[in-house]
């Protein structure tokens, strides 16, 4: 053993430089760690890690199939994509040289889904409605498995995670209590649904805009790299050392609660920052992986919740319209693949964590679960979509709207807005508006009083475009089922007005 020892570093410290030689042990990188989840196939997952340079590295996967791949360390680095594996495990993964060897236990094989945003995000389980009762089902959820991020700033791109908050664990209620509830949830209800492995990588942070998350790249598309705020995050120092890092690991998709520190910087920028951001990640994730994490991965957001009762303040309405590129639903074409779930009938004005962070995370995860089963698994049934107007016509006296999908109405004076204007202008937020009365409903129409608008032509329409705009699952439209509220809009007469369905 002693002379084996004696030979190994001989041969270190000729071979290679010191500094080899002192931090040359084979190792994963941060995010590899043992109950992980890696994504399954037809995907293929990526592994990678530190070694000593030009060191032949072995890694062998032992679990229901095996499989053995051989690489050198080139640049202290070496990497594996291994061939498909369907959902299922556990496994093992050991990487070694001649010199280390470095193993993961109990790894399975699942889909990965990415969890990011600002506080609404990070919001852990413990905090949520019905705590302790969700905490004690994650006993029958072990094979999902969260991994959480540390919160960390870069002025550069990192190749690795600076820190690790939670490693890869096997649910138990006191871990759980500190993770993300959109992120666990949406995780679980996955679960419920795939019966197959799921795993979670929670990397958010609270208060942090979206230049924070998109790098230069992306802020460039939409004139925003050399724009900065004291006092808010940067641009990109959250991109540079918890997104970047992730970038050659496979995933299947990401989820994504963020917006409300954009509604008080560049608000007007949203439509263009949050999209490019989208694409940029996809296009990211897309080259990191080796063009193993698909180009267009899906990508679930949650449409902003409500922060001030009585507000007449309308960046929450501004953003939840930019969050779908100014189209009022998603998918659309600007923003393909993507699904939302809308929030803004679930308030909850006694949070004890303050109003703009509402408890009730099981509605905004079921409601994004939805979303991702009928864009990503294609289960065209499964309605995820609330109604959205196919078409709307005006005459003197009213406007008639006839919404997409079978409806569930509650009358009411003024959630619906006409903006009255003989010009060709398009009405935005700072028009003039007044309240148009529901009149009467049908299965899938509604029409609206506008008495209000009697010297001049209705110009436009909006729903919903408050802050807060109704009680706790008190929308006035709701899909057939009741579950899915319709989400707000505003639509100019002029320029976008429906007029087909
Ligand atoms: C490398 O591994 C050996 C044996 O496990 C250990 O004693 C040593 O501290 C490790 N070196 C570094 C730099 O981690
Ligand atoms: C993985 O390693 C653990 C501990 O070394 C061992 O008990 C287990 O049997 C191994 N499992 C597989 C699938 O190789
Ligand atoms: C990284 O984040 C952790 C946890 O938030 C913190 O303790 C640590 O100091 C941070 N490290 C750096 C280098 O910023
Ligand atoms: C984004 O919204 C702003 C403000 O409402 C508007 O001026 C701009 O034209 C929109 N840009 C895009 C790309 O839709
Ligand atoms: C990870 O992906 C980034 C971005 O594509 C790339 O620059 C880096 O070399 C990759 N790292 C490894 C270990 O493959
Ligand atoms: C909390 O539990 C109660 C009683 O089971 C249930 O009625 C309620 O819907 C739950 N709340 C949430 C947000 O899931």
């Amino acid at each position: 053993f002693l002379s084996w020892l004696f030979l190994n570093v001989l041969l270190c410290c000729f071979i290679f430089n010191l500094f080899v030689c002192v931090d040359g042990n084979l190792s994963f990188a941060s995010y590899y760690g043992d109950h992980m989840v890696l994504q399954k196939s037809p995907d293929r997952a990526v592994l990678w890690g530190f070694g000593p340079e030009s060191e032949q590295v072995t890694v062998f996967l032992s679990g229901p199939v095996t499989q053995k791949t051989l690489v050198t360390v080139t640049g202290g680095i070496w990497r594996v994509t291994l061939d498909p594996v369907d959902a299922g495990g556990p496994y093992n993964v050991t990487a070694s040289s001649w010199s280390s060897t470095a193993t993961l236990t109990d790894v399975l094989f699942g889909d990965v889904w990415l969890c990011g945003g600002q506080s609404n995000m990070y919001f852990k389980m413990s905090q949520i409605f019905n705590a302790s009762e969700e905490l004690a089902l994650s006993a029958k959820y072990p094979h999902v498995r969260p991994f959480m991020v540390a919160l960390n700033r870069s002025e550069i791109e990192l190749p690795d995670l600076i820190q690790v908050e939670l490693p890869w664990f096997e649910p138990t209620a006191t871990v759980l209590a500190e993770f993300s509830a959109v992120c666990w949830l949406f995780g679980r209800y996955m679960y419920d649904n795939l019966n197959y492995p799921i795993g979670l990588v929670e990397s958010c942070w609270g208060g942090t805009p979206v230049e924070a998350w998109s790098s230069t790249r992306a802020l460039q598309k939409c004139g925003l790299e050399k724009t900065e705020d004291s006092h808010i995050e940067k641009n990109s120092v959250m991109w540079n050392s918890m997104i970047h890092p992730l970038l050659n690991m496979t995933i299947k998709g990401a989820i994504w609660y963020q917006g409300e520190a954009n509604a008080v910087y560049h608000q007007d920028n949203y439509n263009c920052s949050f999209p490019a951001m989208i694409d940029d990640w996809r296009m990211a994730f897309h080259l990191g992986s080796g063009g193993q994490t698909a180009l267009d991965f899906p990508f679930g957001f949650v449409q902003l919740s409500t922060y001030q009762k009585h507000s007449t303040d309308d960046g929450f309405p501004n953003i939840r319209w930019h969050q779908t590129a100014d189209t009022g639903f998603v998918p659309n074409p600007r923003m393909k693949k993507t699904f939302m779930a809308v929030a803004l009938d679930l308030p909850d004005g006694t949070s004890p964590y303050g109003t703009i962070h509402p408890r009730d995370k099981q509605d905004v995860a079921y409601r994004l679960t939805l979303g991702a089963r009928a864009v990503v698994d294609n289960e065209r049934d499964v309605p995820f979509l609330g109604p959205f107007p196919s078409q709307i016509l005006s005459t003197q006296m009213y406007v008639y709207i006839t919404y997409d999908q079978t409806i569930s109405v509650t009358p009411s004076k003024n959630i619906f807005e006409i903006c009255c204007s003989g010009i060709w202008a398009p009405c935005g937020p700072g028009s003039l508006w007044f309240p148009a009365p529901i009149i009467q409903w049908g299965p899938n129409t509604i029409q609206l009083s506008t008495a209000l608008c009697q010297v001049s032509e209705v110009a436009a329409v909006r729903y919903a475009w408050k802050d807060w705009p109704c009680d706790f699952k008190a929308c006035p439209v709701y899909g057939d089922s009741g579950i899915l509220p319709a989400p707000p809009f505003i639509i100019n007469r002029f320029f976008t007005w429906p007029t087909t369905s």
